[in-house]
């Protein structure tokens, strides 16, 4: 089955990257800046060579997107989505909170999601209908009901400064209304966080779909609910997300609406 032989590539792919950003914590990062806060650096695009080598080598006839440019054209409907190190800002200071994300859609809809934390050695993965899994153990959202009992988790996009859409009044309002909101600085493993059950939601306004692809199968596999911030169902390919439990989602759809 293909998706059998998309498992053990995407496992393989995913394993070897996460090598590359361990070792290369290690020593000296080249940084260079693709906007005024947008860095990437040169473990960046060592990760996505060595995932695009893999699936172009086993896989020729599927498609694939990463973020720092690398494409492949296929005629198979299989879209692989890659973000080869969700963090990057995190990386460059030697903050250990990054990952390898690889999310791998048939004709637009997800089949298969992976985020890797190379630090901590944990493996989250989603197949469509089959659950999701941190290091082969079934995971399942949270409980908490209400937003006042929520850890929640949030990020803003590298223009934060100078973008409409900042995100710092919703901070603002959240931060009253949950028990806690973190910013860690990775959306993939943010995501994966939601699906373990650690952080009760994650909301951001201006993501990618190489960011979001596994996360968003991580959660709704593992229980949860993914909306646009209208409360519309999330495709993978819009920038807004709303990710949550599933109980305290209508609530974090209120505020964000400003109707509480
Ligand atoms: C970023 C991270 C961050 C989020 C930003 C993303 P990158 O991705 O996911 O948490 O807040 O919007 O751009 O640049 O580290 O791959
Ligand atoms: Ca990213
Ligand atoms: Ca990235």
């Amino acid at each position: 089955m293909e998706i059998d032989i998309i498992r053990e590539v995407a496992l393989r792919a995913i394993k070897e990257a996460g090598a590359i950003l361990r070792e290369g914590l290690e020593r000296a990062r080249t940084i260079e800046f693709k906007g005024d806060k947008n860095i990437v650096t040169d473990v960046d695009l060592r990760s996505e060579e060595a995932i695009a080598a893999i699936v172009r080598r086993e896989l020729p006839h599927h498609s694939l997107v990463s973020e720092e440019g690398t494409r492949l054209q296929g005629d198979s409907g299989y879209r692989w989505l890659v973000d080869p190190l969700d963090g990057t800002t995190n990386y460059a200071h030697g903050y250990p909170c990054f990952c390898v994300s690889i999310g791998v859609e048939k004709d637009a809809e997800l089949v298969y999601g992976a985020v890797y934390d190379p630090t901590l050695e944990e493996l989250f993965t989603a197949e469509r209908g089959e659950g999701a899994f941190l290091n082969g153990k079934r995971l399942r959202v949270s409980t908490v009901s209400r937003l006042s009992n929520s850890l929640l988790a949030t990020g803003f996009p590298p223009d934060v400064a100078t973008a409409v859409e900042n995100n710092l009044d919703h901070f603002a309002q959240f931060l009253r209304r949950a028990q806690a909101v973190r910013r860690p600085g990775s959306a993939a493993l943010d995501l994966s966080y939601v699906a373990a059950g650690r952080f009760d939601a994650f909301w951001e306004l201006r993501l990618n779909a190489w960011d979001v692809a596994a996360g968003c199968l991580l959660v709704s596999e593992a229980g949860g609910r993914v909306s646009d911030l209208q409360g519309q169902p999330f495709r993978h390919s819009m920038p807004q997300i709303v990710a949550s439990n599933g109980l305290i989602h209508e609530e974090m759809l209120r505020v964000i609406a400003k109707e509480i």
